[in-house]
């Protein structure tokens, strides 16, 4: 990918698409992936973990935001098939392998939407938002996603994020911690740590421990 970054919007990477076989749990899933996209060779390890420890609400509305070619929210969305899943990403290579594996997955309680982070849904609620972050794209990007996550949270709901420790997975549950008030870190191995912050019942806006009480 020379002079490209796998959240380029539109690769110029010649293609090079290959079907990879991954498994959660019991299930079993196929992937078509290609160059131009973030972990063609094999599901990312932090993905993995996340995939194993999230705890998934049996219904509701998840959000998977920078999507890749989809392998959250196509796991969420056969683990859980009453809920609705919106997978949302930037780069329109990823985007559209991620609507061919929902269907070769046989999905069909998700859909993906190109574009921008959170643009795509504003004004939409979700349960569970869940994240394996672009951190080369920079932590500005991350944080703001923390911010519009707790904003796009029902209260009650639960904001993941997986990220890899010596990419300063621990200052990222830190800045949870401020935006939500609290941070629970569900997991840790291989190099990543897996953590969420909870939007609480009261519902306000604002929220988290860096906002007074009102
Ligand atoms: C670390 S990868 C994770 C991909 C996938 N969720 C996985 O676990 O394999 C982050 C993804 O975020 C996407 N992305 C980067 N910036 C974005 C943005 N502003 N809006 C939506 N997606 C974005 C990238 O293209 C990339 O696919």
């Amino acid at each position: 990918m020379a002079g490209e970054h796998y959240y380029t919007e539109e690769p110029k990477v010649p293609h090079d698409r290959r079907l990879i076989h991954f498994e959660a749990g019991a299930e079993r899933y196929q992937f078509w992936t290609d160059r131009g996209v973030f972990s063609r060779q094999r599901v990312d390890r932090g993905t993995r973990l996340l995939l194993a420890e999230i705890e998934i609400p049996p219904a509701g509305r998840f959000l998977d935001l920078g999507a890749g070619y989809g392998v959250i929210g196509i796991v969420l969305a056969r683990r859980a098939p009453e809920a609705w899943v919106d997978l949302v990403e930037k780069n329109r290579r990823a985007a559209a392998l991620a609507r061919v594996n929902l269907a070769l997955n046989g999905v069909t309680n998700a859909r993906i939407l190109e574009g921008d982070g959170f643009e795509p849904v504003a004004g939409q609620r979700y349960h569970l938002i869940v994240t394996n972050p672009p951190l080369r794209a920079g932590r500005a990007l991350v944080e703001h996603w923390m911010d519009q996550a707790y904003r796009h949270l029902v209260p009650g709901g639960r904001f993941y994020m997986v990220a890899r420790t010596s990419q300063g997975a621990r200052t990222l549950e830190r800045l949870v911690a401020r935006r939500f008030g609290s941070v629970v870190e569900a997991a840790k191995g291989g190099g990543f740590r897996l953590f969420y912050g909870e939007r609480g019942e009261r519902g306000d806006e604002e929220g988290g421990a860096g906002t007074p009480p009102v």
